[in-house]
């Protein structure tokens, strides 16, 4: 395994460019099973849940090529079973779940195991799954659904913790090859939902209202293949943004949809870090004077949970106490300890943090436990005194595409070794 050595304190500057999006490329690259005609994707990035992800599509019977961040893939002729030891690396391997019953009216997925960052309940999954028809089992560890054919539907997808995206995702490709209408209300409304629906309506699908609270889908007989491009990852530049705010001389983020980051913009300016939105590039700096801020996770267009641990780490640093609750994964505080090994002061009460900012972070060996945890540590040690030692980067190449070496284009001294 590798480590991530960082000798905090040097200025970044510079700019990045974002790389495609990781939870758009998941779940469009599971709807290529939807035809058996070859579909092209660009913008896939090099991580290992995308390739977790094109293993699945190739144990399944598809052809895969990849070069470089286009994927390729035909799925000519696909069986239905994905078994545990293909999708147990990877818990968004559920939404093969929902274009292989729409393809071949029936699937056995194995199901997800928990992670750190609390349960990962699919109830609601299922329950749009059946509502559209299918029957659903789940027995010996996995999820095994069955439908005769597909009946269009009106389904309510919201949950205790609001809507929920994958399962939106899911419901919406197994609904494309339904008979009749379906409407989904209480969807998730992400920009990568929207690109799932995009990337499905080039492919012959008749969506409407993606982006929204329901989104209409008729169904139709059969879809085609197609290319498509992904979108930036929101999440990435988000981190970078941090970066930017949380030491160096300013930086800026290239290639974004700067409404795609907009409650983290808003949070950002409203702590007094200077920002310039372009069309495709967001500028930051830091701010000595920076505020604390009260923040709450929720879906979107509200402040995403895969930014929390970032904001987490910037606050540590910044005067006041702030306060940051966790909504939508109310155990998403893996981070707060290793933080505070770093000097980091902050209490966590149920699914609030109340943060007291320091004047400074001191480097140390810390632990990578989620991919968004694990890059609020590599944040914290760009800015903390000496030599932070960040283990398990295993969860960081997960979900980011070259991490370290985007930093050290930056100017952060940052290393990858090896874990002896
Ligand atoms: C997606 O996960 C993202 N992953 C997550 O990003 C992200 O944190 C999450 O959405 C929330 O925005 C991908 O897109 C691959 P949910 P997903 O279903 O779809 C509850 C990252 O770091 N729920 O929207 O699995 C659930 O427990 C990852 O890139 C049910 O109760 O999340 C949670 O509390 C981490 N029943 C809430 O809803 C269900 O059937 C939102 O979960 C499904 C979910």
């Amino acid at each position: 395994m590798d480590k991530i050595l960082i000798h905090g304190g040097h200025p970044l500057s510079g700019s990045i460019k974002v790389s495609g999006s990781k939870n758009s490329s998941l779940p469009i690259l599971a709807a290529t099973l939807l035809t058996r005609e070859p579909c092209v994707v660009h913008g896939v990035p090099d991580l290992s849940d995308t390739h977790y992800m094109l293993q699945i599509l190739i144990h399944l019977g598809a052809q895969v090529e990849r070069a470089s961040g286009t994927v390729s893939v035909s799925a000519d002729n696909i069986e239905s079973v994905a078994p545990y030891h293909v999708v147990r690396k990877m818990r968004a391997s559920i939404c093969v779940l929902g274009p292989l019953l729409g393809r071949c009216k029936e699937a056995t997925v194995s199901l997800p195991g928990g992670c750190v960052i609390g349960d990962r309940p699919i109830d609601l999954h299922l329950k749009g799954f059946e509502a559209l028809g299918a029957a659903v089992r789940v027995e010996g560890g996995n999820v095994k659904v069955f439908a005769p054919k597909l009946t269009g539907a009106v389904i309510n997808l919201r949950g205790k913790f609001g809507p929920t995206v994958l399962g939106t995702d899911n419901v919406m490709m197994a609904a494309v090859l339904a008979d009749g209408v379906t409407v989904i209300e209480g969807a998730a409304q992400e920009p990568e939902v929207v690109d799932l629906a995009n990337f499905l309506n080039k492919m012959g699908a008749r969506i409407e209202g993606a982006g929204t609270r329901r989104i209409i889908i008729e169904g139709v007989a059969a879809l085609h293949g197609t290319e498509h491009d992904v979108i930036p990852d929101r999440i990435e530049a988000g981190t970078f943004l941090v970066a930017g705010a949380i030491c160096g001389k300013g930086i800026t983020v290239k290639r974004i949809q700067p409404e795609h980051v907009r409650s983290t913009t808003e949070a950002l300016a409203s702590c007094g870090f200077p920002i310039d939105i372009a069309d495709h590039a967001i500028s930051i700096s830091p701010n000595g004077e920076a505020k604390a801020l009260e923040l709450t996770t929720e879906p979107y267009p509200g402040f995403p949970s895969d930014m929390q641990a970032q904001m987490c780490a910037l606050l540590s640093t910044t005067d006041g106490i702030s306060v940051i609750t966790e909504n939508i994964f109310p155990q998403r505080y893996m981070h707060v300890a290793e933080l505070k090994r770093m000097g980091a002061e902050m209490q966590l009460e149920g699914a609030t943090a109340v943060i007291q900012g320091v004047d400074r972070l001191f480097g140390a060996p810390v632990m990578a436990s989620d991919l968004r945890a694990s890059a609020a540590l590599v944040l914290a040690g760009l800015k903390a005194d000496g030599i932070t030692e960040v283990s398990r980067v295993y969860h960081i190449d997960r979900g980011y595409e070259r991490l370290d070496e985007k930093l050290s284009e930056l100017g952060a001294h940052i290393e990858r070794v090896k874990e002896t």
